[in-house]
């Protein structure tokens, strides 16, 4: 599967794109109107998360899928969008979609996380969370690659991103939400020297074939 990680919690995932922070980040190095999508999902309204999302959904005709509150602000705009909530799924594309728990705040209905599957791979984005003892149950997906905040402040810190993803089971952790800004600085290297499974540290605007 064909993974560029965009900064932030931002990645583009074939056609999928998730929680697309590119304007207003700094170091960012993709410009969103090179993005080409079908499907964009975003775990919750926070600005570093919703961020290009309903613009580059206009530009590419592609279907913003979220909570309920964040797919009507999106049809308001006049974009597709497919609300859904916690617990339920949904199939877009080749994509089956499955919208999770995170515990975190937002500006509209619940924060969310997501287990996307396509082509027998399973993804995990944690979306922004702090740890929570249910991860546990995700097990239950057997998941290949999970992308897990490590910046703490606002999510999990590295303690907590260890723990998670020996709850999860994964085969492959992703770090995100660090280093964007000072008061999330952490240092990828030292989540991955602690990782008890394969840990992938993407650069701003790298792309792997996981
Ligand atoms: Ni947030
Ligand atoms: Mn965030």
């Amino acid at each position: 599967m064909k993974i560029q990680f965009l900064g932030h919690a931002g990645f583009l995932i074939d056609d999928l794109l998730i929680d697309p922070f590119i304007s207003g980040n700094p170091l960012a190095k993709v410009k969103p109107e090179d993005i080409k999508c079908k499907v964009i999902c975003v775990t919750h309204n926070h600005p570093d998360h919703l961020g290009d999302a309903f613009e580059i959904a206009k530009r590419n005709n592609a279907t913003i899928v979220g909570i309920h509150e964040i797919a009507v602000l999106a049809q308001e705009k006049g974009l597709k969008a497919e609300g859904m909530n916690i617990g339920g799924k949904l199939k877009i594309n080749k994509w089956q979609i499955k919208m999770e728990i995170a515990f975190h705040s937002s500006a509209s209905g619940m924060p969310c996380s997501f287990i996307l599957k396509k082509d027998n791979k399973v993804l995990y984005h944690a979306g922004d969370t702090g740890y929570f003892s249910d991860m546990e149950r995700f097990k239950e997906y057997n998941i290949d690659i999970a992308f897990i905040p490590i910046g703490d402040r606002y999510t999990m810190g590295i303690e907590d991103a260890l723990k998670c993803i020996k709850a999860i089971n994964c085969k492959i952790a992703v770090p995100m939400h660090y280093a964007t800004f000072p008061f999330i600085e952490q240092n990828p290297s030292k989540f991955k020297e602690r990782c008890t499974c394969r840990c992938e540290v993407f650069e701003i605007g790298e792309v792997k074939n996981l």
